[in-house]
């Protein structure tokens, strides 16, 4: 933290006192701006965050990630306060899916299983039939009984999990903005510039670019496929906030961004002042309808049950 300025450091010090007085726990995605990391309890991928958020016992969760995945903890743990330091900071793709729209499809296609992605609504969760994570999709859906699924939002994911999967896979038409921009032009030419190194691609990338990757990995699995690899460089397609904890985790081996384009500016919103004021006020609480709450937890539980 040796860059950090002096006002940084009078941050992190009220935090650190804040979160020991009022017992809460600060929880961080993978991609959150370093110095969010640096204070974080806890940070990885979505589903290692849902896990810890069902398992803590503190009073407060100061969720540092976007709303989908502080609505999450709230729905696993009610009794307990839930904070999304910005609540600004929301996800483009989780808001291309809504719940009328969702039943309706689901009546078309004849009742099948709705599979949906964590970066979801709570009201979508409600009305899903089990949730999933880019690290356990495939394993979801291979534990539905039907042959046919409805997977939503992300077409990309639902593609990656029907061709490593036998079952018929209906798509939504939603998609991560920055993963689904990434062109094979743009990891040629990392390719190109990096010739030694492995390309390591999140399942929210196009099919197109999956099939260039050397490995196919949620965040957390990216940082632990680097470890357990014996190459010692790496692309990573994916958003670029991972080059910080991936680069902390395996700090002799070299990771370069497969795109400069890979930036998820709600992932960014959440500064330290903000987890300052959040926990000193308990503002930016975010809560879910105690009747959305139970029928998306059916769901949520589900996934968390089937580890
Ligand atoms: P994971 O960290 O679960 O792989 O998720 C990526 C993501 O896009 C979260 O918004
Ligand atoms: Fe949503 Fe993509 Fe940003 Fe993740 S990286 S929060 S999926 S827009």
């Amino acid at each position: 933290m040796n860059d950090s300025t002096g006002t940084d450091q009078m941050l992190i010090k009220k935090i650190q006192k804040l979160a020991k007085e009022k017992n809460a726990i600060i929880l961080a995605h993978n991609y959150q701006p370093p110095e969010i990391q640096q204070i974080a309890d806890l940070c990885g991928d979505s589903l290692e965050l849902s896990i810890q958020a069902s398992k803590t016992l503190a009073d407060i969760i100061v969720f540092c990630g976007v709303h989908f995945m502080a609505e999450t903890a709230y729905i696993l743990s009610p009794d307990k306060t839930v904070l999304l330091p910005n609540p600004d900071a929301g996800c483009p793709m989780a808001d291309m899916v809504d719940p009328v729209a969702l039943r309706a499809r689901k009546r078309e296609l004849g009742n099948i299983p709705v599979v949906t992605y964590v970066n979801s609504s709570a009201a979508v969760k409600a009305v899903s039939d089990i949730c999933c994570t880019s690290a356990n999709v495939i394993k979801v859906a291979n534990s539905i009984a039907s042959d046919e699924i409805l997977m939503t939002p992300d077409k990309n994911l639902a593609l990656y999990a029907a061709a490593n999967t036998d079952k018929k896979i209906h798509l939504w038409e939603g998609y991560c903005p920055f993963h689904n921009n990434l062109t094979v032009q743009d990891v040629t030419s990392a390719r190109a510039a990096h010739p030694k190194a492995l390309f390591i691609a999140h399942p929210e990338c196009p099919p197109n670019i999956l099939e260039l990757a050397d490995s196919i990995q949620s965040t957390s699995g990216m940082i632990r496929f680097a470890g357990q690899s014996n190459a010692d460089q790496f692309i990573l397609g994916t958003e670029n906030g991972l080059l910080y904890p991936i680069s902390k985790a395996h700090p002799r081996k070299k990771f370069y961004p497969a795109s400069d384009k890979m930036y998820c500016p709600d992932m960014k919103k959440i500064t330290l002042n903000h987890v300052a004021i959040s926990l000193e006020n308990l503002t930016g609480e975010i809560k879910v309808p105690e009747d959305i709450r139970l029928a998306a937890l059916g769901s949520v539980q589900k996934m968390i049950d089937l580890k």
